[in-house]
């Protein structure tokens, strides 16, 4: 009998790929995706460790699964819990002790030997003697993981994640990447191409290349040497069936002329970009570790509209940084108000144990960072009205992904990463007798914008 798998996601894009590649190994191991805990023999939780508020949610949910193990084992049925990703990496050997539940943890470079870690626990929890003992395989391991990961691929999804690159050297001090995912790794162009054209015959017409620093990625390539972001794109833009690439996330010092150069002349390459500046002050920015200065973002910015005149832009911030004084606050403002974000992200600062900002003196008072926050999402928020609403009128190409809440509705995004809502039963198509809905799933089709608001646009589907 296959077994089924329960896969719970935290986190980041690399996480939801981390995840789509554990159900590719588990699948060897004779398991299948369920959506229901109650049916699980594993659930996996894939977690997330970069605020306080994403590393706790783990442990509520572990909490209800004991209560959903200890149901099933009272009838007779097996379940074994298993915690991956970064909260497994920065606290397993703690959450071991905290949350005897576990059976399994794990990190973000170990998920290739879960064959192993399966084995491991079955055996140890049939040996009554030792039937507390569990398995922690948390030490980053020297061999990569890509390197031992299936190559037949379930993700089917028509805008499918790959990851290009993982790891930071940078060491931001607010940041628990370097020590959750480990130092920066490049994958070869090679591989990246097959698992690129494996992802296009499964169904995908858009990809987004990942990593930490994706835009400093250096991977060996075809002809030798060493490849950058900006050539890996040209070759992947050479693959039939391949509409789309996108990249993310990027870090401004990693910004070169010719990535900017490719968005003007790359047509696949998707005309947004997330680059993440964090905060508009110098001052911060110097304490932050990101060793470079606001008036850098600039003339990237100047330069990537040049290139790509209707390029959409994102990035993340984070504001109340230890010393964080009004001042620096304001030129964060300052700066949102100035570069027009089609859409940006902001998150108060949450001291990370192990990373150096969270023992700095002048730590902001709570009501101070929620202050700033709803002032700064304001300001976003007014920039990404502005840009949605701009795009009312035009006629967009929108790859549709999944179905919404409603019958007939669908969700896509545009080439500006737009969530863009269609309701097929008031379009232009006689989708209701010559096309079932459903057979646009996965199509890039023409979309004329009726609406826009802070997250999404609405319209309706002209071919
Ligand atoms: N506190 C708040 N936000 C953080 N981020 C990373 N670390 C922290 C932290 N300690 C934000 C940054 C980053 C995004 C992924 O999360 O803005 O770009
Ligand atoms: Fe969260 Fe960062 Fe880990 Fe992604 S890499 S899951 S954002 S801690």
């Amino acid at each position: 009998m296959t077994k089924k798998l329960f896969i719970k996601t935290y986190g980041c894009q690399m996480n939801v790929y981390d995840s789509t590649r554990m159900t590719d190994v588990m699948k060897g191991e004779g398991y299948q995706v369920t959506d229901t805990v109650d049916d699980a023999d594993m659930v996996i939780l894939n977690t997330c460790h970069i605020r306080e508020k994403a590393a706790e949610k783990v442990y509520s949910e572990i909490g209800r699964l004991k209560q959903v193990k200890e149901k099933k084992a009272a009838n007779g049925d097996e379940m074994y819990i298993a915690i991956s990703g970064c909260v497994a990496q920065a606290e397993g050997k703690e959450m071991m002790r905290r949350a005897p539940a576990v059976d399994m943890v794990f990190g973000p470079q170990t998920y290739h030997r879960l064959p192993e870690m399966i084995k491991d626990a079955k055996t140890m929890r049939a040996d009554t003697q030792k039937s507390s003992a569990r398995v922690l395989d948390t030490e980053f391991p020297a061999e990569a993981k890509f390197d031992h990961l299936p190559e037949e691929l379930n993700d089917n999804s028509p805008a499918a994640f790959l990851t290009v690159q993982e790891g930071c050297d940078k060491f931001c001090t607010f940041c628990v990447v370097p020590y959750t995912r480990g130092a920066e790794f490049s994958r070869p162009v090679k591989d990246i191409i097959g698992e690129a054209k494996r992802l296009i015959s499964n169904g995908a017409m858009e990809l987004t290349l990942l990593g930490q620093n994706v835009n400093a990625y250096h991977g060996e390539d075809t002809s030798g040497g060493d490849a950058d972001l900006a050539t890996l794109i040209r070759r992947l833009a050479e693959l039939d069936g391949l509409e789309r690439i996108r990249y993310t996330t990027s870090h401004p010092r990693d910004m070169n002329d010719e990535l900017i150069k490719a968005h003007g002349d790359v047509p696949q390459l998707m005309p947004y970009l997330h680059l993440p500046i964090q905060s508009g002050s110098d001052r911060i920015l110097e304490v932050m570790n990101r060793k470079h200065k606001a008036e850098i973002y600039f003339p990237i910015i100047d330069k990537l509209r040049a290139a790509r005149p209707d390029i959409a832009l994102s990035s993340d911030f984070i504001v109340g940084f230890p010393g964080e004084t009004d001042e620096d606050f304001e030129a964060t403002l300052d700066l949102v108000k100035r570069v027009q974000y089609a859409t940006a992200y902001s998150f108060k600062y949450s001291p990370r144990p192990g990373t150096p900002a969270s023992v700095m003196e002048d730590q902001v008072p709570e009501d101070v960072k929620t202050a700033r926050l709803a002032v700064l999402q304001d300001e976003i928020t007014s920039s990404s009205v502005a840009f949605n609403t701009a795009t009312i009128g035009r006629t967009l190409p929108i790859l549709l992904e999944r179905t919404g809440k409603f019958e007939n509705q669908m969700i896509g995004r545009s080439p500006y990463l737009q969530s863009t809502y269609v309701d097929l039963s008031d379009n232009a198509l006689d989708v209701g007798t010559a096309k079932p809905y459903t057979d646009l799933m996965g199509k890039l089709v023409e979309v004329e914008i009726l609406e826009g608001g802070p997250n999404s646009v609405k319209g309706r589907v002209v071919a």
